[in-house]
């Protein structure tokens, strides 16, 4: 699977991690940025990843932040884009299964790496359910404003 990457500086080093992560999985990846932890803005990196899933560049994407809710609230802007944060594991799980969830969101500053790395694991292996799910998801975009 191609996974778009997107971090601020606060979630610039979990970035990094997930690359090594991902390749040890065979998953390939395309880093949206920030490319270093000097102050950057979380909604610019979150744009252009999101950009990047919907044209099809990536299936889906892992963003990080430090606390997962900024980058998830600028990815959510995106028709198209359902953007998790999770901090525990069954939410992750929970975000795939009911939720088609195409973009795990992640803080840096609030989950620790073990868990951060179980996360992934299970939302990259975790399939969407389906059935009373699929039209719950259609009504998400039905709305303009
Ligand atoms: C940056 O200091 C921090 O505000 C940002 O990474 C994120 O946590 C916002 O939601």
């Amino acid at each position: 699977m191609i996974i778009a990457l997107a971090a601020d500086h606060a979630g610039f080093a979990y970035k990094e991690r997930i690359k090594d992560l991902l390749d040890g999985l065979g998953h390939t990846f395309i880093d949206y940025g920030t490319e270093s932890a000097e102050r950057a803005d979380y909604p610019d990196y979150a744009h252009r990843a999101s950009e990047g899933i919907l044209r099809g560049e990536c299936e889906r994407g892992i963003f990080v932040c430090g606390t997962g809710i900024g980058i998830s609230i600028a990815a959510n802007r995106h028709r198209g884009i359902r953007a998790a944060s999770c901090q525990i594991l069954e939410a992750a799980r929970m975000s795939r299964l009911h939720n088609d969830a195409n973009v795990l969101a992640i803080g840096e500053r609030l989950v620790a790496w073990p868990l951060a790395e179980e996360m992934i694991l299970v939302w990259l292996e975790t399939p969407f359910e389906g059935g009373r799910h699929s039209a719950r998801i259609e009504k998400i975009d039905l709305r303009d404003s």
